[in-house]
């Protein structure tokens, strides 16, 4: 190939729409140093697989999201009803009106970082590891107070920066309880209907919080009805999104106190985990099995479940910590 039509076509793929960060680098030094026709070459190898903003990347699977919640996340048919629908509403719109705002809510171990990954496993090819999948840990990336300002002129570039690169990302802020009030609220123009903002628009983006504040009065309400007699899957929304969304507008260890995203009301669903009972924890040990590729044993999976805490202590009908260690205890019982 000629050196002219080579430039021009290295200039043709850096236009094009692909995440070519990663990939640009690379060949941007071994230019220098090899002939351009090895350049060209892995350039693009390496362009073919470097993950793209495009459909080939990222594309909804709505029966495959309805499927593995019905059949990977255990004991809560509030939270798999309310993600199902939000989610393929949400990604069916060709033109959304504003980003979809889910707030998950519930005690640890109850599925809240596992429904983050469902999701992102049937929008994403690459799943939780894609480029436009972004997880911020307030522990990790905003543990000072004192660096407030610093940390909101941050989030807010990060968030125009990867909108910029992928419409189609999703942002997942864990550990909600443990933000500073007030650093949230950097993001809320983002979450609101506007068309477009300096010449970006944020309308398909998904943004994702993670909390266990309200948990306690979601499990106050699931301790109810099981006192009452009535099933677990009696419980409704209603019974449990007013409260929890005041709460969480009212506590000032929960990240949202006082915050302008639910005074403008800009989170679209209030999701409450429901604490997990024995039953679940022994389906979660025997999906752990089936995930090791063993044949799951159900007195193994008892074996683990029952070791677990429970409350209230005398009736153990909830796990304290959900299907959170039961991972890694597995393996002392296997
Ligand atoms: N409802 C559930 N159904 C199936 N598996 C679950 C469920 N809840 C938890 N698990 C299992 O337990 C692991 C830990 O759960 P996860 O990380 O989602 O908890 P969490 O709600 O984010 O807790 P925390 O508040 O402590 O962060 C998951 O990776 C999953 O394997
Ligand atoms: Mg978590």
């Amino acid at each position: 190939m000629k050196p002219r039509r080579q430039q021009a076509l290295l200039l043709w793929l850096l236009l094009s729409s692909c995440v070519l960060t990663e990939a640009i680098e690379p060949i941007s030094t071994t230019v220098a140093a090899v002939s351009a026709a090895t350049a060209l070459a892995a350039f693009i190898a390496n362009w073919k697989n470097s993950e793209c903003c495009q459909p080939a990347w990222i594309s909804f699977n709505m029966t495959g999201l309805q499927a593995d919640l019905d059949k990977k996340l255990f004991g809560q048919h509030i939270a798999s009803r309310i993600i199902s629908n939000a989610v393929s509403g949400f990604m069916s719109k060709n033109n959304p009106n504003k980003p979809l705002v889910l707030s998950l809510h519930g005690g640890t171990g109850t599925g809240k970082n596992f429904i983050c990954k469902l999701i992102a496993e049937n929008i994403y090819k690459e799943g939780m590891q894609s480029n436009f999948v972004h997880m911020f840990s307030t522990t990790v990336h905003f543990p000072h107070q004192s660096h407030l300002l610093q940390y909101r002129s941050q989030l807010q570039q990060w968030i125009k920066g990867n909108i910029t690169n992928c419409e189609r990302s999703m942002f997942i802020f864990d550990e909600m309880d443990q933000m500073h009030p007030g650093l949230i609220d950097c993001i809320t123009p983002y979450l609101d209907y506007h068309e477009k903002l300096d010449g970006v628009s944020y309308r398909k983006a998904i943004f994702i919080f993670l909390s266990n504040a309200g948990g306690d009065s979601i499990a106050q309400t699931a301790l109810e009805f099981w006192k009452t007699g009535q099933s677990r899957e009696e419980i409704k929304l209603k019974d449990l999104e007013t409260v929890l969304s005041s709460s969480v507008f009212n506590n000032e260890q929960s990240g949202f106190f006082k915050s302008s995203l639910i005074d403008q009301s800009l989170v679209d669903f209030f999701v409450p985990l429901l604490p997990l009972e024995y039953k679940h924890v022994v389906q979660c040990a025997m999906a752990e099995m089936m995930a090791r590729n063993m044949t799951p044993v159900k007195h193994v999976a008892e074996m683990v479940a029952k070791d677990l805490n429970y409350y209230p202590k005398q009736e153990r009908v909830f796990s304290d910590r959900g299907c959170k260690t039961v991972e890694s205890r597995l393996d002392y019982y296997l």
